[in-house]
């Protein structure tokens, strides 16, 4: 019993700092998707230019905090505790954190694409929303599925999952 509250409050460390992070990033990408929702002015209208630059400003900024987050996420202890506490779901939180890598590099590659169709003047581009789109998707799904292994965590002293 001793060991469990010990565990318990170790991983209240970064439990309520990853939970709390989860909460500003589904802000973030709910800023991102309404944006993404407007439509853009016209190639070469008042505004044009203004609407891809500030995606690609958005995307620059969800980026950075990703960094830090993820890099909270495979250094915290998080994998080892939820592998620990649930030998079931140890497979299950490697295969999410497995994906931080591959995430940061599609929004840096779409940081790069949004800001070249800033300059440029093409008509709208209805993949490269759909990318990001997709990139925010997965985004919420990512973290959804983390902060769900992170609930049964908490919940475990109580009795309230399992
Ligand atoms: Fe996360």
């Amino acid at each position: 019993m001793t060991t469990t509250m010990t565990t318990a409050r170790d991983t209240d460390r970064w439990a309520e700092q990853v939970l709390e992070e989860h909460r500003e990033l589904r802000a973030r990408v709910a800023r991102l998707r309404e944006f993404l929702g407007r439509a853009r002015p016209p190639a070469g209208e008042k505004g044009a230019h203004s609407w891809a630059r500030e995606i690609s400003s958005q995307l620059a900024s969800l980026h950075d905090a990703l960094f830090i987050h993820f890099r909270l996420e495979d250094e915290s202890g998080m994998v080892e505790d939820i592998s620990t506490e649930h030998p079931r779901a140890a497979n299950k939180i490697s295969e999410i954190v497995s994906e931080h890598p591959d995430l940061l590099r599609e929004a840096r590659e779409l940081v790069s694409a949004t800001l070249l169709y800033s300059e440029g003047q093409a008509p709208q581009d209805a993949a490269l929303r759909r990318r990001v789109g997709t990139l925010l998707d997965r985004l919420e799904k990512h973290e959804q599925e983390e902060t769900s292994l992170i609930q049964r965590l908490e919940y475990r002293d109580t009795g309230a999952l399992d």
